[in-house]
């Protein structure tokens, strides 16, 4: 994210609380805005960012955030806390979280929260820049501290706990380490950190710890070849017994189809039994083909399931990621989504089944071969297709002017029409045999092939008279299509 810290205001809960009463106007105008989403987390007014310490304790799902409330006038970011039972009501709370001590007075940065018990710890990372002279910011002039703070209820949080300092972490690596995560694996307790070394590359650390309080470095996590100077956000996690390592290297350069992007979003599937030193880590592959994807935290809810989140944004585009800043609130969440395991070892994404709830009666039907589909939408739809032929030939036309295309085994996602300077993304695929396709106002996420692959895009078009038309080929096509009502 474009550095929120550069002007020093701490913000401690009376601050925010004040300055807060002084957002009425723009809080009715972003209230206002029609391209507000229907059902995705987003701020009631300033920026939001990565989902951060989500959790389920007593039934009740926790989302915190980052969150820059003034936005765009700036200040340290803080937690922003939204709570739901059901994925579809969401409540927004008090922050939980704000850049009120010393250790985070510049940013109360990304972190994680593991339930133990009746106790949910929450780590996270205090950014600290100095500014009493010119510094890289890299090797000099920042503090990245891990901190704890523990609470009961998710509400209510002890005071704050300096675990690590910069000096804790390995020498040769730059001030970037972040973003903690904490598991249990084998009985022991383990945290996983983002960091960038002084050659510039990016790793994911392990400590392990005893009693989720003192913390011993272990081993890090890097590919053969370096890949990204940065890793931020990583989670660990074990899906159907297959281990993955999500993290988001930057400043990657990697061309996919003929692009550059510079920050990618991925997985990697791991090897290690967390005794020694020995892992693997396997081939990088990218969580999301969209435009807007970064940051994706997930956990496992008292259920078991695995739920992600992400930012539906990202950093550094050069596309228009703020659309919507004028009307006073920048940036959403993608809606949660239940992780598996494919049988060819991907880890793929699903909506939630919660969103069932939100259907309307529908059309399902069967497209014969040859047939064309063209139908009247509003906004936010959901879309399920499936294919008898994957390997044939479709367009679909989405809303006003979003292209989703499958030719010679490329489906590309076009919104230039549409897209606020986005333009086309593209990924080759020898079939596609599903489709599940979720629009809300402004914002489009499609799952492909079970979720094998996803794009997820905000959109900016008129939303009158928006229409979906499918031109068949041959096969015939199995057809649900649902208006979405929270
Ligand atoms: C990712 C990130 C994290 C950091 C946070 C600060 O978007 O840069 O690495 O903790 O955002 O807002």
């Amino acid at each position: 994210m474009a550095d929120m810290t550069l002007k020093k205001k701490p913000m401690d809960r009376d601050g925010f609380l004040k300055e807060m009463q002084k957002m009425e106007v723009r809080r009715q105008q972003a209230a206002s805005d029609p391209i507000r989403l229907c059902y995705h987390l987003h701020p009631p007014v300033g920026w939001i960012n990565d989902p951060n310490g989500l959790c389920q304790k007593d039934g009740i799902y926790h989302i915190y955030h980052q969150y820059v409330p003034f936005y765009p006038e700036l200040c340290s970011v803080l937690w922003g806390h939204v709570t739901t039972r059901d994925f579809i009501h969401y409540e927004i709370q008090e922050p939980a979280n704000f850049p009120d001590t010393k250790w985070d007075e510049n940013g109360a940065y990304s972190g994680s929260a593991f339930v133990k018990d009746d106790t949910m710890y929450v780590y996270y990372t205090g950014n600290v820049r100095h500014a009493d002279k010119e510094y890289d910011y890299i090797t000099g002039g920042r503090e990245q501290n891990t901190i704890l703070m523990t609470s009961k209820d998710g509400f209510h949080f002890s005071n704050k706990r300096l675990l690590m300092k910069n000096t804790d972490y390995p020498s040769d690596l730059s001030l970037h380490v972040r973003d903690p995560q904490v598991f249990c694996e084998q009985g022991q307790y383990f945290m996983i950190q983002g960091a960038r070394d002084l050659q510039d590359t990016g790793s994911v650390l392990l400590f392990e710890s005893s009693n989720l309080t003192d913390w011993t470095y272990r081993l890090r996590f890097e590919t053969k070849e370096p890949f990204g100077y940065m890793w931020e956000c990583p989670n660990y996690l074990k899906v159907d017994g297959r281990q993955f390592l999500i993290a988001c290297p930057q400043k990657m350069r990697k061309k996919e189809n003929g692009l550059v992007k510079e920050n990618l979003c991925g997985y990697f599937p791991l090897a290690y039994d967390f005794k020694g030193s020995e892992y693997d880590v396997g081939e990088f592959f990218t969580l999301d083909r969209g435009f807007d994807f970064y940051a994706p935290q997930v956990f496992q809810d008292e259920s078991g399931r695995w739920i992600l989140l992400g930012w539906m944004s990202t950093p550094d585009a050069d596309y228009d990621c703020e659309v919507m800043v004028k009307n006073g609130w920048v940036h959403a969440l993608t809606i949660p989504r239940e992780l598996y395991v494919s049988q060819n070892g991907r880890l793929c994404q699903r909506p939630l089944k919660e969103f069932r709830q939100m259907r309307d009666d529908g059309t399902v039907k069967t497209l014969e071969a040859g047939a064309e589909f063209c139908t009247d939408v509003s906004p936010c739809f959901e879309w399920k297709l499936t294919m008898d032929d994957p390997t044939e030939a479709f367009t679909l036309l989405l809303r006003e002017s979003a292209v989703l295309s499958y030719q010679e085994g490329v489906l590309s996602l076009d919104l230039t029409g549409c897209g606020a300077g986005r333009t086309v993304r593209s990924i080759c695929l020898p079939e596609v045999r599903d489709l599940w396709i979720f629009s809300d106002t402004s914002s489009l996420e499609i799952f492909v092939n079970g979720g094998e692959e996803t794009f997820t895009s905000r959109i900016y078009d008129s939303m009158e008279h928006l229409q979906v038309t499918l031109k068949a080929g041959k096969g015939r096509k199995q057809i649900e299509l649902y208006g979405l009502h929270t």
